[in-house]
């Protein structure tokens, strides 16, 4: 129940003239000019924190969303107020989504905090934008309820399905081959993403949102609904009913539904659904504003655990909708049941158990697989130590190549995107396909923003003579929709002095997967020369620190990747103090 000493509605958080009845008087004369009435003036409130934004073709439902959302809110007595917040798509971001994710997590987190709430409704969806308001609102601690923008439905082209954007990288990568021509790339361009909503593959946003819903965090099914479905509107306006049951409850609020339980079994999905690297980094994140930090030898013991359970690219053949129709989250999680805690709560005031018990059985389907009979035997993900990643690299082990994921080979050299972006395709360019491609600078401060740069493009001659595949390594991040034997998030990364920094042209680097080693095979003492021989700079090619702005803060305050990137100013002390650590 909602607290009675607390002030509700619009009586809360008034803005400070010295005088609270006068506080509130102003606040009512000027909101009145909206033409709302005192009736609708004294009702509980519900914000609806807008992320519609011309350069989000990802988020081009929003605005039907609200409407609905709006509807359930109104329907259920209370009061719907709609705001903007800052809204963030992967490819209209420079220099990348994840160096404004920490920005938008503080622009919503202050204006939850700022304006009058009893609850608030979150419609994000791609990428970083679900995280950044899960960050938030388990900072504000407001009453929330999350809604998905949901998937597109899939593009066609010459008799097969396309999703962005893991065939954007396959068909691009077949193009740079050589194998398919100008016309037909463009072709493909117009297919890949026909609809609004966010990827349909099991790329970052649907990672996100399926560890939201299985986080209890928003309505059951709601992760995997199309987003041009009518089913879509009426989750919203459910959502909008919901939140506003909660405004007058006054819970449950974030802290109590993302407990460390529901933390785990985000952990647990995210193996099962064959997710992406960046939940991991997000979840991290998550978790550090709730005081916890999420314990990656933990989640590699998952990962030995819980098989890949969805037939979903890129690491199995369907998409979203077809998760969907096949069942959703619930019909996973009663598939899982034993390895999540079906009594983790929800925002429904409930548990995981309900969304599991009303799950829909569609017999014959065959994208949500029986735990008897996997897509992969293993988890999603594997954590690799070793000389190169003191604290820990990752590697999506679900989507890399059986036959690499064991192998030893010759370093190849990029001091940094740029340099990357210069020389990959240079016909001068001595590599060789067992070559091991190394990438440094690219990580949370190095680059900065850990890019998507960590799926390093086979280099042209390669490619056209047929490499698909070869072992990447580097301090930055891949995208969800990717493939490939890709080790990421090397912690520390070389703009703080970690490893990545002392590697050169021509050292051994072994990979060994199965035993979670990734090694330099370069002595000590040599490594000490280098490190001595480098001083200050940390790593070369390292840029310069920038001196105003956001980007001067970032620099400052960001933290390394197994803490999920965020700013170490906004995670409480005691997340570095976790026991789990
Ligand atoms: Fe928005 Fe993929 S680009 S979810």
């Amino acid at each position: 129940m909602s607290d009675p000493d607390k002030p509700q509605g619009l009586r809360r958080g008034l803005t400070s003239y010295g005088d609270a009845e006068f506080s509130l008087f102003l606040r009512k004369a000027f909101i009145k000019a909206m033409g709302l009435s005192d009736d609708a003036l004294a009702r509980p409130v519900v914000g609806i924190a807008n992320t519609f934004s011309d350069y989000n073709a990802c988020h081009g439902n929003v605005p039907k969303l609200v409407e609905a959302i709006k509807r359930g809110v109104m329907l259920a007595g209370a009061l719907p107020m709609e705001f903007p917040t800052i809204s963030i798509h992967e490819s209209f971001a420079h220099p990348t989504s994840m160096f404004l994710r920490n920005l938008m997590a503080m622009d919503t987190e202050e204006m939850i905090r700022a304006q009058p709430m009893d609850a608030v409704v979150l419609v994000g969806g791609c990428d970083k934008t679900i995280p950044a308001q899960l960050m938030a609102c388990a900072s504000a601690d407001v009453p929330a309820v999350v809604v998905p923008v949901g998937p597109m439905l899939v593009g066609h082209y010459q008799g097969e399905e396309l999703g962005a954007c893991t065939d954007c990288r396959r068909l691009w990568g077949e193009h740079r081959g050589g194998r398919l021509d100008a016309q037909a790339i463009e072709r493909v361009n117009e297919r890949l993403a026909p609809t609004p909503g966010t990827c349909m593959v099991m790329g970052t946003a649907s990672t996100i949102a399926c560890m939201t819903e299985a986080m209890g965090m928003a309505l059951p099914r709601s992760a995997s609904i199309p987003a041009t479905h009518a089913d879509r509107l009426r989750s919203a306006e459910a959502s909008g009913a919901l939140a506003a049951a909660m405004a007058v409850r006054g819970g449950p609020k974030p802290t109590q539904v993302m407990t460390k339980v529901a933390l785990r079994n985000a952990m647990v999905v995210l193996q099962a659904i064959g997710g992406s690297t960046n939940g991991l980094v997000h979840l991290a994140a998550v978790a550090g504003r709730l005081g916890h930090r999420i314990d990656l030898d933990e989640f590699d013991r998952l990962g030995r655990e819980v098989p890949v359970l969805l037939d979903l690219k890129p690491s199995g053949a369907h998409y979203m909708e077809h998760f969907h129709w096949a069942g959703g989250v619930p019909r996973l999680l009663r598939e899982l049941d034993g390895l999540v805690d079906l009594d983790a709560p929800t925002v429904l005031g409930g548990t995981l158990r309900d969304y599991a018990d009303a799950a829909e059985e569609v017999s014959g389907q065959d994208v949500i697989r029986p735990r008897g009979n996997p897509i992969k035997p293993f988890g999603s993900m594997a954590v690799l130590h070793g000389n190169l990643a003191p604290r820990g690299a990752v590697i999506k082990q679900s989507a890399a190549s059986p036959a690499l994921m064991t192998h030893r080979g010759r370093a190849v050299v990029f001091d940094s995107v740029q340099d990357m972006t210069e020389r990959i395709d240079d016909p001068a360019l001595d590599v060789a396909s067992d070559d091991v491609l190394v990438l440094r600078n690219a990580g949370p401060r190095g680059a900065p923003g850990m890019p998507e740069a960590g799926y390093l493009p086979i280099p042209r001659k390669l490619a056209q003579q047929g490499v698909k595949d070869m072992v990447r390594i580097s301090d930055a991040r891949m995208s969800g929709t990717a493939f490939g034997t890709i080790v990421l998030h090397v912690t520390p990364e070389s703009a703080v002095g970690g490893p990545l920094g002392v590697v050169q042209d021509g050292d051994t680097i072994v990979l060994d997967v199965p035993a979670r080693r990734i090694e330099l095979l370069v002595d000590d003492a040599e490594l000490a020369r280098r490190r001595a021989a480098l001083g200050a700079r940390g790593s070369p090619g390292a840029a310069a620190a920038p001196e105003r702005g956001y980007a001067a803060l970032f620099h400052r305050s960001v933290l390394q990747a197994d803490e999920g990137c965020d700013f170490d100013f906004l995670v409480p002390a005691r997340a570095f103090e976790d026991a789990s650590r």
